[in-house]
């Protein structure tokens, strides 16, 4: 027999944490549908080049890390290994940047990137991302940082940091860039690092190497070489955080795995999570759009890594799931009882009361077990003594009272007994 399991650095959901990871995608997105984000469901697969000229020929996940395959029509796709750029190929294909704007979009989903797996790092990556578009406005910097920010706090998260800088505009990075390529040429730098020197020096800044790092303490940094107009663009941008009350850390040396950020770049990190301490990234990509062949509009948006929230979440110890799955379970016994608990369970659902029941053809036993296994807080039992007087058992699974009440008013009397549904319910209804 052969056996398949799922493809290496894969990570799946099922019961019970496929509830905690739901309720964790839906806290990232909520604050920014709250300030009128709207969906957009993007491709999963695009055509390479978009990656190799949205992205960055010289990142790792271009070069190394893309699931790049040819079609039967002989075209080369990959898997989408971040969302940034499907989002600007769709802004400008479908000509939403003629509209309003800024054009604020929302995503959440799989990304693909040939990682080595390890604890929080996968193959197959979920991610919530936001993306502000047509407006280079500081004010948005501000909102996209405040709302990643709002979303890990609303979550219960206390422990999460969050690195800032700028990484200066088409004017003043080149100028910085022979500046630090000037530095680094006077280093004696192994071979490997002198190859990613020349391909983007600014990454050789990021080296976790510590004999590497001793030799950069004086090494340039691009805060302190930004043009008039980034600066003034990053110190606004910081004023409007401050007013939000978001806290940072002035990070300098920050570099991210992705080409295409200008300007205001941030990080968000989780000192629990070891190695992979990265809870979610992003920037503003000013140069993007033209870049895939759009005007030339800025942009700024975040991505979430979904897994490595919830990771977050647990090493924290935040219960993300409050309350039960459902609000009342139905325990049937015998034929005639089935047919009355169907109906119930029917007319309940059709309240919002969140409802299940026993399947199969249990006895009273097994049903109770299946009942109490459901975590509903309020049980329903329908026997053949309670058809034959026309009432159904109400059973409290907290405290275990019991009491009858009769067919005809059950579905009154359990969706409106607010004291047996879950508070958790009512916030939501
Ligand atoms: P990124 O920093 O490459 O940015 O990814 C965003 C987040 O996705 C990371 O902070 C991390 O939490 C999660 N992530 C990335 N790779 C993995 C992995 N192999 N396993 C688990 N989680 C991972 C972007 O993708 C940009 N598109 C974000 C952005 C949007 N910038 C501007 N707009």
């Amino acid at each position: 027999m052969v056996m398949f399991t799922a493809p290496k650095g894969v990570p799946e959901y099922f019961p019970p944490r496929s509830a905690a990871f739901l309720a964790v995608r839906e806290a990232l997105s909520a604050p920014a549908q709250h300030a009128g984000y709207e969906y957009v469901e993007l491709a999963v697969f695009e055509d390479t080049g978009l990656f190799v000229r949205g992205v960055g020929e010289s990142t790792d996940v271009v070069s190394k890390e893309m699931y790049t395959f040819t079609d039967r029509g002989d075209r080369s796709l990959s898997l989408r290994p971040e969302g940034t750029a499907g989002v600007m190929r769709m802004v400008v294909e479908q000509r939403l940047d003629k509209g309003a704007l800024p054009i604020k979009l929302w995503y959440a989903g799989p990304f693909f990137r040939a990682e080595r797996p390890q604890h929080g790092r996968y193959r197959q990556l979920q991610q919530v991302g936001i993306e502000a578009i047509g407006i280079d406005d500081p004010a948005l910097d501000a909102e996209v940082v405040a709302l990643a920010d709002e979303a890990y706090r609303m979550l219960g998260l206390t422990q999460f940091t969050l690195n800032l800088t700028s990484l200066g505009c088409g004017a003043c990075r080149p100028e910085y860039r022979e500046r630090l390529t000037a530095f680094l040429d006077s280093l004696e730098l192994d071979e490997a690092t002198r190859e990613r020197a020349a391909l983007n020096p600014l990454r050789v800044l990021d080296d976790k190497r510590d004999e590497v790092q001793s030799k950069l303490i004086d090494a340039p940094l691009m805060v302190n070489h930004l043009c008039a107009d980034c600066s003034d663009h990053y110190d606004l941008t910081r004023e409007y955080l401050r007013a939000q009350g978001v806290l940072w850390t002035e990070a300098p040396r920050l570099v991210r795995g992705l080409d295409y950020y200008t300007k205001t770049t941030f990080e968000f990190n989780h000192p629990l999570l070891g190695a992979q301490s990265g809870i979610g990234g992003g920037g503003r990509y000013d140069g993007l759009m033209a870049s895939i062949g759009g005007d030339s509009l800025s942009g700024i948006g975040f991505g979430l890594g979904t897994d490595r929230t919830l990771l977050a979440c647990e090493a924290e110890g935040i219960d993300v799931v409050q309350g039960p799955r459902i609000d009342v379970f139905l325990v049937p016994i015998g034929s005639a009882a089935r047919l009355v608990a169907v109906r119930t369970l029917a007319q309940l659902r059709a309240q919002g009361v969140r409802c299940d029941m026993s399947f199969g053809e249990r006895a009273m036993k097994g049903a109770m077990k299946a009942a109490d296994r459901s975590g509903a807080p309020v049980v329903l039992i329908i026997g053949e003594d309670e058809i034959e007087a026309g009432v159904v058992t109400v059973k409290n699974m907290e405290d275990g009272t019991q009491s009858t009440v009769p067919l005809t008013d059950v579905v009154t009397f359990v969706s409106s007994k607010a004291q047996i549904i879950p508070s958790e319910r009512q916030h939501r209804s």
